[in-house]
């Protein structure tokens, strides 16, 4: 059975999981609306990600005997002043994430909870990708300042992503 403090901390990233999920899919119909449609793929795909890490833990709080309490989602920007401004904010949200996560491994580790400090483990790792994707963006469009042409390149690599949703293996899921 999982603790009370755990459970709480555990409902509460269910609920930052979702939140980013809604900030990426706002961004999403934010490059849309600037015809962007490869960086719009590229942030439902985010998007798609974010709601696979709420149910991860979704899951894991269930089969931990714990009980989900699905709390309101705030609601996101929907405007933003360039592309490099999007992903910027898509790094500094990652960070941000990155410092939930590492509460929640602290705090399982302060309650002896050794099958959560595992658990959390995996999203550990998942942040360093996520921190990387957004981070290696956010230099590419510094790199092109306002170069209409190689935005466009960038588009159109970006239309590329798809969704694939991690392995029994890579995601215990
Ligand atoms: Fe669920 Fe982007 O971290």
């Amino acid at each position: 059975m999982i603790g009370k403090k755990m459970e709480d901390a555990l409902n509460g990233q269910i609920n930052a999981e979702f939140y980013s999920a809604y900030l990426y899919l706002s961004m999403s119909a934010y490059f849309e609306t600037i015809n962007l449609s490869g960086f719009s793929n590229w942030m439902q795909v985010q998007f798609e990600e974010e709601q696979f890490h709420a149910m991860k833990m979704f899951g894991y709080l269930n089969d931990r005997g714990g009980k989900v309490v699905l709390q309101a989602i705030d609601t996101p920007p929907c405007k933003w002043d360039s592309p490099l401004a999007v992903l910027e904010e898509t790094l500094a949200h990652e960070v941000k994430v990155t410092g939930l996560v590492n509460d929640l491994m602290i705090l399982a580790r302060e309650e002896r909870d050794i099958a959560t400090e595992n658990f959390i483990r995996w999203f550990i790792d998942e942040q360093v990708e996520e921190e990387d994707n957004a981070n290696k963006l956010v230099g590419q469009l510094k790199m092109i300042k306002d170069s209409p042409q190689a935005l466009f390149m960038i588009d159109r690599e970006l239309g590329q992503r798809v969704y694939t949703p991690p392995t029994a293996a890579e995601g215990n899921a």
